[in-house]
């Protein structure tokens, strides 16, 4: 069967359709194109690539240009895929024009589908402007990890009644905005359920139980190659670091034992 290119309305489809989203990040072109050969619908090139690939503590740090050095790789091992590129921490919430330009380049540069921002009513306004610009926007209320510092850490969010009704009404305005789709991120499971039963928008969820529209997971989680510990939301489908280690120790033990190269490795 030939596979369907998916657009933002192919998404709304599948919600009213009953069919669950599937998105995991990606960081480059071979973790892209496996990821899309599996049948993965989006590929979100996270910001949580300043920590799983880069090396940073958390997300603050990353810049505009790492970002979007890694949406092109991941669109390039995957040219078919619905791809996402996540805004860093300001760069988006300076200014509206540069903020418009900078989401541009997603789309220019990096041949990117969408851009995904993290905020509440603070940047309703600016997902009216790139959408009405033509930039498909992917809003992420929640837990959100680019607000750590005034959070106090990572944090659930939507406990409280006051928090749930407010998270509902952000993403309501999201939907209004027209925003395609909304990530809703470490809220409790009945919360995430009442939003995703309220808007016509697809939620998608990580760590916001099973009645979002889609889950989203971050794909060194999902592969096992964070080994401090896995989140609570997270499922270890695999231990890739396992595997990556004994095929490294393998390889160091047949160099130095002078197994390898052999014959059938030369020239
Ligand atoms: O950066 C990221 O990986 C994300 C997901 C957790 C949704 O924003």
């Amino acid at each position: 069967m030939e596979k369907r290119k998916l657009t933002v309305a192919s998404f709304r489809k599948m919600k009213a359709n009953n069919e669950k989203i599937v998105m995991v990040t990606a960081y480059d072109a071979p973790g892209a194109d496996i990821a899309a050969a599996a049948g993965v619908e989006i590929l979100l090139v996270g910001d949580s690539l300043a920590m799983t690939a880069l090396g940073y503590e958390n997300t603050l740090p990353l810049t505009l240009e790492e970002s979007l050095h890694h949406a092109a790789a991941v669109r390039r091992g995957a040219p078919d895929a619905f791809v996402v590129g996540d805004m860093p921490f300001l760069s988006y919430q300076l200014d509206m024009n540069e903020a418009v330009r900078n989401a541009g380049r997603y789309i220019k540069e990096a041949n990117s589908n969408a851009v995904k921002l993290e905020g509440g009513s603070e940047i309703v306004p600016l997902v009216e402007k790139l959408v009405k610009t033509g930039i498909p926007v992917m809003a992420h209320v929640g837990l959100m990890p680019q607000h750590i510092q005034t959070a106090g850490g990572y944090r659930i969010a939507g406990k409280t009644e006051d928090e749930a009704a407010r998270l509902l009404a952000e993403v309501k305005a999201f939907e209004n905005a027209g925003a395609f789709a909304v990530v809703l991120e470490c809220i409790p499971a009945a919360v995430a359920e009442n939003i995703t039963r309220q808007v016509n928008i697809p939620t998608i969820g990580i760590g916001a139980g099973a009645g979002c529209d889609g889950q989203v997971q971050v794909c060194n989680d999902l592969l096992g190659l964070f080994d401090r510990f896995v989140p609570k939301h997270a499922k270890r489908y695999c231990n890739l670091r396992e595997v990556m280690l004994k095929a490294y120790s393998d390889y160091v033990d047949d160099v130095k034992k002078q197994k390898f190269p052999t014959q059938d490795n030369s020239f």
